[in-house]
């Protein structure tokens, strides 16, 4: 809709907004607080909130979520733009917690609730490929009504998708090294690249149930990118020669691959998009665009995974 100068309706002042990151006070209710609210408001909904807020509002900060959202231009797609960007950042925000989080159960041979936890991985990463449909509505000319006022910004520059890259193993001290200047950022981003990934607490614990793995994998530099091993590769072999539900590491692997799948799709619609929209023109942020975007979109976490699928009968 490039003709169309958008209106935006100022659904909170933002001046009166509580700006502070920190999480608000709120009550706590418990089955039988409810049950006696229910029944002193006749079982409809409750609507009379003491002070200038309510608990929905507090328990999430939502006034202060919805005050973020200031397009620069006046093109009609950058809000669509600018929201969904955010979108993106809280999902990938929800998928790292997640990946954390199965990283710890791996560690602890908790291999169950590591599968439970990629199962809700792989349907975040679904999720935040679908966001894409949204985005894939804009067409170039609206695209371009707001790009200048992007500067160098770009999601090359997105320090949550950088800790989803480093905790699967896609690791770069280049990439990192965009984010050195921020120090409430930086340590952790850091740390994340210099610790083992996922895949490689995945193949200590091979190691742990007796398939031999390589030195070279057990003690390597962390900080680089996870390459495919044969004794990896022979490890995921042996253990693909029964597969079956009760043999819980086919399981994982099978978790594995189908998070890198989706993961794949996910990076090659981000890839088609953009050469949808701006072609081969060059990025905001200094690279070439689509011919930098299809080295890095064919990257794949768990190489053996799916190196393996020739010689399976
Ligand atoms: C809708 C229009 C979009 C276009 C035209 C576009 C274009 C590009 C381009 C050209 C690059 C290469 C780096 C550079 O800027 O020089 C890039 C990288 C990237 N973009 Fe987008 N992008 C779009 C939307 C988004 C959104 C909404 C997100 C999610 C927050 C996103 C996430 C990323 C990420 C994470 C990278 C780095 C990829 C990697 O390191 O593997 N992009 N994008």
């Amino acid at each position: 809709m490039p003709e169309y100068k958008p209106k935006t309706p100022a659904v909170v002042d933002i001046s009166k907004v509580d700006g502070s990151p920190y999480p608000r006070k709120i009550d706590f209710s418990t089955d039988k607080s409810r049950y006696k609210t229910s029944k002193q408001t006749m079982g409809d909904p409750l609507i009379n909130y003491e002070g200038k807020s309510n608990p929905y509002i507090d328990y999430q900060s939502i006034d202060l979520l919805l005050s973020l959202q200031h397009p620069r231009s006046e093109g009609y797609d950058e809000m669509c733009f600018y929201v969904m960007g955010q979108v993106k950042e809280i999902l990938f925000k929800g998928l790292h917690f997640e990946l954390f989080n199965a990283r710890e159960q791996i560690k602890l041979d908790e291999i169950n609730n590591a599968i439970t936890i990629l199962e809700r991985s792989i349907e975040y990463v679904k999720f935040i490929a679908d966001a894409w449909n949204i985005l894939s509505t804009i067409k170039p000319e609206g695209f371009n009504q707001f790009r200048d006022y992007l500067g160098t910004a770009s999601g090359q520059l997105s320090f949550m998708y950088r800790h989803v890259e480093f905790i699967l193993g896609n690791k770069s001290e280049k990439m990192a090294s965009a984010h050195k200047n921020v120090p409430h950022v930086w340590p952790e981003i850091k740390k994340n690249l210099e610790t083992p990934s996922l895949y490689d607490e995945v193949i200590f614990y091979l190691n742990r149930k007796g398939h031999a793995i390589s030195e070279a994998v057990l003690d390597r530099d962390w900080k680089e990118t996870y390459k495919s091993n044969q004794s990896v590769k022979d490890a995921w072999l042996s253990v693909y020669r029964e597969p079956s539900n009760a043999n819980l590491i086919y399981k994982l692997g099978e978790s594995l691959i189908s998070f890198d799948e989706q993961f794949s799709i996910y990076r090659w619609r981000h890839y088609t998009l953009v050469k949808k929209i701006i072609g081969f023109k060059s990025g905001t942020g200094g690279s070439s665009g689509v011919e930098w975007l299809e080295k890095v979109t064919s990257h794949q976490f768990f190489p053996e995974l799916w190196e393996i699928r020739n010689e399976l009968s």
